[in-house]
């Protein structure tokens, strides 16, 4: 029997309305090879949002995304939009939606392609075979806690503040989706901390091992931040499982996607405790060649795969996605921020049919 999706897309920013065309290209090629039925509707976000309607997350948009099953972004922001202040910029749009939607689990993979392993800034010996997933909690943390704002002290003078807070059941809960990600992969998992110096991590801490009694199967780690950022650039290879906060996910996922060298290629999903998720590349809106075919959509086509595995409980037409993206990089094709010598030049709509041609011969 035919599968119906309801899929709500959220173009955003720059490139993002070039990149997301070809992800729901290669969708509906799966959807035929796979049954699958898709019914697509479309919200602003982020910039484009801020144009039409004054603000980075209008609520029709937010109820768009609550009747879907799955939710795919493509990115937010850009120069025009920087001199707003905070609760209007297009970030706050996306913060939105992870509170809105309770997006409490973001999952960040960074996996060195060998295909690209040039373009890796670390030596080859040190990032070959890098394979690391990223568990960051997202609706907690420095982010959300309370008080937040700029306040004045009794003399007058100016004070910032935010609140690094998590209760008890936040952290269960993170935990346990990593420990399960963790049992997936290779059932080792590193929690980041910096129970050192922060209250909040102590707690962390002690909840993570608790949870983490449960799965006996699972090696359980722990790092303070600042050594785990250094472990992931001087030997990234120990790492399998990460799981961390808000703020520390944040810095650490970039340092992982960095290892990789191509940005341009990481997916990323955003998850609650029921659907739908929210589907998006790691990188930005490239607002410098927005408009001119030269977008990666690598990273989006990725993200549609994670959405299909990860929302949608298809992991057959996920892995047929990810097969496609790897023969045509095997096949020579780049497009600019991932190019090397020798390879073929493509611009996003040709590297959208090349993909097409490799769905089909999948
Ligand atoms: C990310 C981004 C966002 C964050 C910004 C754009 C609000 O850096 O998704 O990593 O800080 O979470
Ligand atoms: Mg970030």
């Amino acid at each position: 029997m035919t599968q119906k999706y309801r899929i709500t897309l959220l173009p955003g920013d720059g490139i993002g309305p070039e990149i997301i065309s070809v992800a729901v290209d290669i969708l509906q090629a799966a959807a035929s090879k796979f049954d699958l039925e898709w019914e697509f509707q479309e919200g602003l976000i982020g910039g484009a949002a801020i144009d039409e309607t004054g603000k980075p997350l209008p609520s029709e948009t937010l109820d768009l995304c609550r009747h879907s099953d799955a939710v795919m972004l493509a990115a937010i922001g850009g120069p025009a939009w920087d001199g707003l202040p905070g609760h209007r910029r297009p970030e706050a749009g996306l913060l939105g939606l992870r509170s809105g939607l309770e997006l409490f689990a973001n999952l960040r993979p960074a996996t060195l392609l060998p295909q690209l392993a040039n373009a890796s800034p670390l030596k080859r010996e040190i990032v070959s075979g890098v394979d690391i997933m990223v568990v960051r909690e997202l609706t907690g943390g420095v982010y959300f806690g309370e008080p937040k704002g700029i306040f004045q002290t009794e003399t007058g003078e100016k004070r910032g503040v935010n609140t690094m807070a998590y209760t008890a059941s936040e952290i269960d809960r993170i935990a346990k989706v990593a420990l399960e990600i963790a049992q997936k992969r290779q059932g080792r998992l590193c929690s980041v901390d910096k129970a050192n110096v922060l209250s909040v991590s102590q707690l962390w801490r002690d909840r993570v091992e608790k949870i983490a009694q449960d799965y006996p199967d699972i090696t359980l780690s722990h790092l303070y931040v600042d050594n785990a950022a250094m472990q992931l650039v001087r030997a990234p290879k120990q790492f399998d499982t990460i799981v961390t906060g808000n703020l520390f996910g944040d810095i650490l996922s970039d340092i992982a996607a960095m290892l990789t060298g191509s940005i341009g290629m990481l997916p990323s999903a955003s998850l609650g405790e029921s659907k739908p998720g929210v589907f998006e590349p790691v990188h930005g809106s490239a607002p410098d060649i927005a408009g001119q075919d030269q977008a990666n959509p690598l990273a989006q086509v990725l993200s549609a795969a994670m959405m299909l595995r990860y929302g949608l409980d298809q992991p057959q037409a996920a892995s047929q996605i990810e097969q496609a993206v790897t023969q045509v990089l095997d096949a020579g094709y780049r497009t600019g921020d991932i190019m090397s010598e020798g390879m073929q030049q493509l611009g996003c709509k040709a590297m959208g049919e090349k993909l097409l041609e490799a769905l089909a011969q999948q």
